[in-house]
């Protein structure tokens, strides 16, 4: 058993109004109220100041799902660390598979990326992750590893304690295809490998899996020795699902 405590993070995507993030509030609070675990929201920008005030008094961390590496500038549709950190936002999701893939966002990007995050005391959850395509040519250790040592390449081996890593394998994402705990358990073991042999803290690293995790199979990842949480895309939209998944804990 390790000493690192669960991290359980809701990633809403681009779901929810303000309106529609209150109510998921005040019913997944008192729900939740035992829980020794960090739970995180991942609301999009514009639910992010209603969530941080509902949520005022508790232990719920709440998370941006990007950020621009910059404090401000011409960069039109951008956000920056200082506009999170005003609201009160703790986190952010930086390199999401869909950000990647959608909106061409570069490992070099996310150097910068990281680093800004760092800066501003927002702590970064960085996701990696591997093609269906790339597993299949016995690509993912390569992958992983090459993502990791380009996205944490601007910090210093020390800051990488405070990075949360999200092992979310694409194939798994938003398919009902999750990794095998016999995937998720190695690719999280391999992660950790790869910031040990980097010189970081790597013990002390929350490395957590993605890609349809849902209340019937939370508990058998989560009891991974090398799995420390869950960000959770479809299941994190309803209470009582996202609920049972920080129960799994
Ligand atoms: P699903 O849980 O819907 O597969 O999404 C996973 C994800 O991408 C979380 O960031």
């Amino acid at each position: 058993m390790h000493s690192r405590t669960p991290y359980i993070a809701a990633n809403w995507k681009m779901h929810k109004t303000v309106a529609e993030a209150a109510e998921f509030v005040d019913a997944l609070l008192p729900r939740i109220a035992a829980t020794q675990s960090d739970v995180v929201i991942c609301p999009p920008f514009t639910a992010l100041a209603e969530v941080v005030e509902r949520r005022r008094g508790t232990a719920v961390k709440v998370a941006a799902q990007n950020m621009h590496e910059a404090d401000s500038g011409a960069f039109t549709g951008e956000v920056s660390g200082p506009m999170l950190v005003e609201l009160d936002v703790e986190a952010v999701v930086l390199g999401h598979s869909e950000r990647r893939q959608y909106f061409s966002e570069t490992d070099e990007a996310l150097a910068r990326k990281v680093a800004a995050a760092l800066a501003h005391e927002l702590e970064p959850i960085l996701c990696v992750g591997e093609s269906e395509e790339a597993r299949d040519a016995g690509e993912t250790e390569g992958v992983l590893e090459r993502q990791l040592q380009a996205d944490l390449a601007a910090i210093d081996d020390l800051a990488v304690g405070g990075v949360v890593i999200a092992y979310e394998p694409i194939w798994a994402i938003g398919t009902g295809r999750t990794a095998t705990p016999e995937q998720a358990q190695e690719a999280c073991a391999f992660i950790r490998d790869v910031l040990r042999a980097r010189g970081a803290a790597a013990e002390e690293v929350r490395i957590l899996y993605g890609g349809s995790v849902k209340p019937a199979n939370a508990a058998e990842l989560l009891a991974l020795p090398d799995v420390d949480g869950a960000l959770v895309g479809g299941a994190s939209l309803d209470p009582e699902e996202f609920a049972a998944i920080v129960d799994a804990t």
